[in-house]
């Protein structure tokens, strides 16, 4: 079986890049090794502290962040490093050739319950004459990404990953520590019977956002002909895993909740790298008027509504967000 790093030769992946990924890859093993641990590990409970997006921290988002970003500040392609759980840009090597963002540990709600976790990132280019410590050096929209990917740390550790040619998985090989392929250029079909969405919150959403869910729930006696079944793991890394697998639509909508806070998911290290993951699968990635790919970062930070997957319900659901009534 082919193993990821012959795999990125393969594919003629820059010496530079593929030096970055084996820091990612190396972090995320130590994060797969304690994942499993789990009590055991004596990782597990919230710290006092609160990270910058108000969640209550976990000691093993804290722990995460910290193995990816000691490895990653040793490696010397790193000009800069942006986490969900830093406040702001960390600078790294000035000649470095790259910046990654990365959420170090996604949907840590369920870290206390053996849940599906995982670590995301999403890696650019570095631009010349911004200093590596400056938020700008992010102000890059999606479709500049040169590779992007996800470490699902679930029952087998999953590496989904891609520089711009197709989209892989690679499992993990636990008596070797190495990744294996085991599934070449994923292609996700483009209609579905599956829906994933927190349904909690449809009474924050547009009117337009819950006629398609509306409809999506009355099946077949509804104007989609059709059943919908409805999965929703609670972790962004673990739906689009599903997504990727088998198809689907998964959403996380704008809300009036809170104005200073209309959404949710955070676009450069959440929404950005799935969306080329899923356009590179053939799926379709976009929030409520755009493609994600296509948004020009204002923030470090910044949320986006996010409603990705399967090509053609992506399709119909912007129809229903757009229409008029
Ligand atoms: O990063 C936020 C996150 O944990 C995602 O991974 C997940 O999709 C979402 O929040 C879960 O949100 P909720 O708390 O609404 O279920």
């Amino acid at each position: 079986m082919i193993n990821l790093f012959q795999h990125l030769r393969n594919e003629s992946v820059e010496a530079p890049l593929i030096q970055l990924l084996e820091s990612v890859i190396n972090a995320s093993k130590e994060i797969a090794f304690r994942v499993r641990q789990g009590a055991l590990a004596g990782v597990l409970g919230s710290t006092q502290d609160q990270n910058i997006q108000g969640e209550t921290q976990k000691n093993l988002d804290v722990i995460s962040n910290q193995l990816l970003k000691d490895l990653l500040l040793a490696c010397p392609q790193v000009r800069a490093l942006a986490s969900e759980e830093e406040d702001t840009v960390v600078a790294g090597n000035a000649n470095g050739e790259f910046i990654i963002a990365f959420d170090p540990l996604d949907g840590s709600s369920n870290i206390d319950i053996n849940g599906q976790i995982g670590t995301i990132f999403s890696i650019y280019r570095a631009q010349e004459n911004i200093a590596a410590n400056d938020e700008a050096q992010f102000r890059q929209k999606g479709e500049q990404q040169v590779c992007a990917g996800y470490i699902l740390y679930g029952p087998s550790t999953l590496l989904v990953i891609t520089t711009g040619k197709g989209t892989h998985a690679f499992t993990l090989d636990a008596t070797q520590g190495t990744f294996l392929l085991t599934a070449n250029n994923i292609n996700i079909p483009a209609d579905t019977k599956e829906f994933a969405i927190n349904m909690s919150n449809q009474r924050f959403w547009s009117d337009n956002m819950r006629r398609y869910l509306n409809d999506l729930v009355l099946g077949e006696s509804g104007p989609r002909g059709k059943n919908f079944n409805m999965r929703w793991n609670a972790a962004m890394v673990g739906d689009v895993h599903r997504i990727i697998s088998r198809g689907g639509i998964f959403l996380y909508p704008s809300d009036n909740r809170n104005p200073k806070q209309p959404a949710k998911l955070r676009l450069l290290y959440e929404a950005n790298p799935m969306a080329l993951l899923l356009e590179n699968a053939g799926g379709k990635a976009w929030n409520e008027n755009q493609r994600i790919l296509e948004i020009e970062p204002r923030e470090l930070h910044e949320r986006v509504a996010v409603i990705l997957g399967s090509a053609n319900e992506v399709q119909i659901c912007l129809k229903y967000i757009t229409a008029e009534h």
